[in-house]
């Protein structure tokens, strides 16, 4: 057995047991609630842009688009574009692949920082909702015949979530992944988001669940939130089977 097949066995055994630790995952969920009230996420910056991801998830990204290889990541989302900035530079290191973003308001300081960026050459914006039907269509055109990731990182609604899982979800290659950002929210306190028209019952996580019970195509890879632990997507990490 080589040195590296051995290791990735110890790997799977170790995230094997993880998915079985109640009590890590029990403290993990306490620190997340902790840090979610003290707006942990908006800490970072990748390569200078504002990223509203935990550090977490961003590893468990790096690891999916070594794997996937994708010509395409779809992401509804952009805010200041740390993620964008951050999946471009991904497929930079990898020698390939593009970033496409998707927002319903791309303030002008963020479109000028983004098309200003040493990873702009990898990265296009669509100004819009991700929901309408137009924009749908362009995204499906530029989808087209490509390997395709996508990441939902938009409105968190359960409605909004649904529609662009139906819109978006089939998009994505074989072998890749959908992921959904903060289904975190249905495991949070009722009262963690008083200013948002997302909460308990009516976010991400519940139209995941909503979408996955009539679309066999995609399972929840939970060896990766067994393994990072601390993860804003639980349910979230969605990867087309068939
Ligand atoms: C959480 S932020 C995105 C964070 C970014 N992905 C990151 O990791 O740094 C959510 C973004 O979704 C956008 N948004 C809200 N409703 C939308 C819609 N209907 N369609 C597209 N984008 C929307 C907001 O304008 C905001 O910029």
């Amino acid at each position: 057995m080589s040195a590296d097949s051995e290791f990735s066995d110890s790997v799977t055994a170790n995230i094997s047991r993880l998915r079985q630790d109640a009590a890590l995952k029990s403290q993990s969920m306490n620190w997340l609630v902790a840090s979610a009230e003290r707006r942990y996420s908006y800490n970072f910056r990748w390569m200078g842009r504002p990223i509203i991801q935990y550090p977490q998830d961003m590893i468990a990204m790096q690891e999916i688009l070594w794997e996937v290889r994708p010509d395409l990541v779809i992401e509804t989302g952009i805010a200041h574009g740390g993620s964008l900035v951050y999946y471009a530079s991904l497929c930079q290191l990898i020698g390939h692949g593009e970033v496409l973003g998707v927002d319903i308001d791309i303030r002008p300081h963020n479109r000028k920082a983004i098309e200003a960026h040493p990873m702009a050459s990898r990265i296009r914006m669509l100004e819009g909702s991700s929901i309408e039907r137009s924009m749908i269509e362009r995204v499906q055109a530029e989808a087209a015949g490509k390997r395709v990731l996508v990441v939902l990182d938009s409105n968190h609604t359960h409605a909004h979530v649904l529609a662009e899982l139906q819109a978006y979800a089939p998009l994505v290659s074989v072998g890749s992944y959908c992921v959904v950002y903060d289904t975190v929210v249905e495991d949070m306190p009722p009262d963690a988001f008083p200013a948002r028209p997302w909460g308990v019952g009516d976010n991400p996580k519940t139209a995941v669940h909503e979408f996955l019970a009539g679309d066999g195509r995609f399972e929840i890879d939970r060896d990766i939130e067994a393994k990072i632990q601390i993860t804003v997507a639980p349910d979230g990490y969605l990867k087309r089977i068939r």
